[in-house]
């Protein structure tokens, strides 16, 4: 696939597909601890993201396809066997198409486009996310001229990559495409996302780490503590955020009165 992270589209023993990021990825480690917290924590407040999995790849596997290997400019990298993310793909790919971007006309009719926009603005101003917002525009290959479905992909940037830091910015967060927003009129616009953000439980969160490798968490393991507890605060800054992307230059949200 294309992304800095060079991952791979996988047909996995459970008949599914993915899209897998490996643990020695060119980004950092911490993009896989990143994806597979974020998308749980998304599941959780009802938004439409991609399934994340647990995908175990082998030494077996790798040894035996030789073009799964990273690329950096000239150099080869060796991908390493383990406990790998993976992100899954909607449907049987070849049945399935499936594209990042989508004209006006063909966006404006994708179902529950504001709702999906608005609760993934909750999400990556509460989660920090320091990538642009980047979701996947998909329909059966043979319903021609049938609505797109959208879902949110790359969660990898949320919590600031690998720092595990919130360097909050009123810019940050905006898909470029504005007619997403359209339909914001006020504070209300971002429910029930905003509110289930501000109601979730420690315990709940918590079940959102479960099973996260270490390895995963390097160079210090230990920060997950630190970055649940982090969240857990930050669930009420979320309005304010709001209000000050609202107020920014952007001046994102049109018909906010
Ligand atoms: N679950 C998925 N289903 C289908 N395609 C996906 C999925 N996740 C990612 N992709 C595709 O793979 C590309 C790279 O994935 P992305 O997560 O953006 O990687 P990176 O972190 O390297 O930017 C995306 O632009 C998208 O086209
Ligand atoms: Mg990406």
């Amino acid at each position: 696939m294309r992304g800095a992270s060079q991952p791979w589209l996988v047909r996995c023993d459970d008949g599914a597909s993915y899209v897998v990021k490996f643990q020695n990825n060119p980004q950092h480690a911490r993009v896989l601890a990143n994806e597979m917290l974020a998308s749980r924590l998304a599941q959780r407040i009802g938004l439409p993201v991609a399934s994340p999995a647990f995908v175990e790849v082998s030494g077996a596997l790798l040894g035996s396809s030789p073009h799964l290997i990273f690329e950096l400019g000239e150099r080869r990298e060796p991908i390493l066997p383990g406990t790998q993310f993976g992100s899954r793909f909607p449907g049987v790919p070849s049945e399935t198409l499936v594209v990042d971007f989508l004209p006006d006309r063909l966006l404006r009719r994708v179902a529950n486009l504001s709702a999906a926009f608005l609760g993934a603005f909750v999400f990556d101003k509460w989660t920090c996310n320091c990538d642009g917002r980047q979701v996947i525009f998909h329909r059966r290959a043979d319903e021609t001229g049938a609505a797109y479905s959208v879902t949110m992909i790359d969660q990898g940037f949320c919590f600031n990559d690998g720092e595990w830091t919130f360097p909050d910015s009123p810019l940050r967060g905006l898909y470029p495409r504005r007619l997403v927003y359209e339909k914001v009129r006020g504070m209300e616009s971002f429910e029930p996302f905003l509110t289930r953000v501000e109601n979730l439980a420690m315990d709940e969160l918590e079940e959102c780490v479960r099973g996260i490798p270490d390895k995963w968490c390097e160079p210090y393991p230990h920060e997950l503590a630190q970055l649940m507890i982090a969240l857990y605060a930050r669930r009420f800054a979320v309005r304010q955020a709001i209000i000050d992307a609202r107020n920014s230059v952007l001046a994102p949200f049109p018909n906010w009165h």
